[in-house]
């Protein structure tokens, strides 16, 4: 399952849940390749840290830009049980070319900055995409919400009217966690003390995006 994950804008969590995402996968023994295709490179920045502080990753990462993340992808496909491309947030040769290939698109919107323009603008890339990857899913959830109050719901619901996007029940709530393990090259899974509602809360993102 190939899943690639967009906002068309930056500091929504597209990379933290990618490599979030990669590392709950390989724990549970899914041969997986994360692509860092965002030039501005954290995911791999991720990754090397990852190896410096724990030996290995636990899945193979790679960075690939432009057209070169379709063919790449499209020849590797075979080889792993999940590749988990991480694409930037802008329009890129590199967003396009993931869009052709991927199974799915995840896309986390955060409630408080919350961008139906944005978002319109995804829904049109995704469904030019469709016209090449007609089976291409594409998923909306909400990422660093607020533990509670009105505003989830209303983000949810402005969510469900994007035409074309699934709009998923499952949150991630804003929580320490991320940042913290993501400086150490870890998932929230592997934290101590462990945040269980956050192992919780992104095991249930990963179950829908993976079913
Ligand atoms: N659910 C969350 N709770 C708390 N902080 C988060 C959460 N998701 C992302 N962040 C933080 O927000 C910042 C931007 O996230 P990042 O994944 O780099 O966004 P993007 O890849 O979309 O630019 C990072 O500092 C990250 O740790
Ligand atoms: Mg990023």
């Amino acid at each position: 399952m190939d899943q690639a994950l967009t906002g068309l804008k930056g500091g929504v969590g597209k990379t933290t849940v990618a490599v979030n995402l990669a590392v709950l996968r390989a724990s549970q023994g899914r041969d997986v390749l994360l692509v860092d295709g965002d030039e501005q490179g954290t995911a791999s920045l991720f990754s090397q840290l990852r190896a410096e502080n724990m030996g290995e990753p636990g899945y193979t990462a790679v960075s690939l830009q432009g057209a070169a993340v379709r063919t790449q992808v499209r020849q590797l496909k075979a080889k792993y049980g999940d590749i988990i491309i991480d694409v930037g947030g802008r329009d890129t040769g590199s967003l396009r070319a993931a869009l052709t290939v991927a199974d799915a698109l995840l896309v986390p919107v955060q409630p408080r900055s919350f961008d139906v323009w944005a978002l319109d603008q995804v829904a049109a890339l995704v469904a030019e995409a469709r016209e090449i990857n007609p089976e291409l899913r594409a998923m909306a959830f909400l990422n660093a919400a607020d533990a509670q109050g009105p505003d989830n719901a209303d983000a949810q619901k402005a969510l469900a009217e994007v035409p074309g996007i699934e709009a998923l029940a499952s949150v991630l709530v804003r929580r320490k966690a991320y940042p913290n393990a993501a400086a150490q090259g870890r998932a929230v899974s592997e934290m101590k003390p462990r945040d269980p509602k956050a192992i919780e809360e992104l095991g249930a993102l990963a179950d829908i995006a993976f079913r």
